[in-house]
């Protein structure tokens, strides 16, 4: 029926990607069932949730993938990457680490799919001020060099997390 095929046109598979810890499957789950998690454990595997959303007064289904950012606990990179049409690159605005492996995983990105994935560059726990290692203008500077959306979230207070994955969902359809 056309209604089915239709909705099948609009299912974006998103991934989520970035150093353990860094808080992707936190921002996923304040995204989808608006919960959060203090004391949440590395992802094994992967995990995905399907999330309705609606984009100028249309449906669409984001399929949101989230793996370990983790070596050990990843399933099989390919497999991950294959189909994705968006992506969050994820790092911790309060460890500096995090932020200088974007280029790795930009590169694992681009190496794994295809070349047009629409990619926001995401600086999550804006929400520790005091701990804040790296600055707005920074992840803005690499957003802008490589090409990227860009945008600071907190999945703790909640601040940016609808507007981060709509950025995504908005440019794809
Ligand atoms: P892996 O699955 O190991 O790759 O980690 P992850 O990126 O999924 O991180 P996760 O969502 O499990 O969060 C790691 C820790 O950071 C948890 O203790 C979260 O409660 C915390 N956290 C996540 N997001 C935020 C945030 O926005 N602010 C603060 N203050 N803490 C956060
Ligand atoms: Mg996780």
């Amino acid at each position: 029926n056309n209604d089915e095929e239709k909705s099948d046109d609009y299912l974006f598979k998103i991934v989520l990607i970035g150093d353990s810890a860094v808080g992707k499957s936190n921002l996923l789950a304040r995204y989808a069932r608006d919960e959060f998690y203090p004391n949440s454990k590395s992802t094994i595997g992967v995990e995905f949730q399907t999330q309705k959303m609606d984009i100028d007064g249309k449906e669409v289904k984001a399929q949101i993938w989230d793996t370990a950012g983790q070596e050990r606990f990843r399933a099989v990179t390919s497999a991950y990457y294959r189909g994705a049409v968006g992506a969050l690159l994820v790092y911790d605005v309060s460890r500096r680490q995090t932020f200088d492996s974007i280029h790795r995983w930009l590169n694992e990105l681009q190496t794994h799919s295809d070349m047009n994935v629409v990619t926001i560059l995401v600086g999550n726990k804006s929400d520790l001020k005091d701990a804040r290692e790296v600055s707005t203008a920074e992840g803005k500077a690499l957003a802008e060099e490589n090409g990227l959306f860009f945008m600071e979230t907190s999945a703790l207070d909640s601040s940016n997390v609808v507007a981060a994955f709509q950025t995504v969902v908005k440019e794809i359809y």
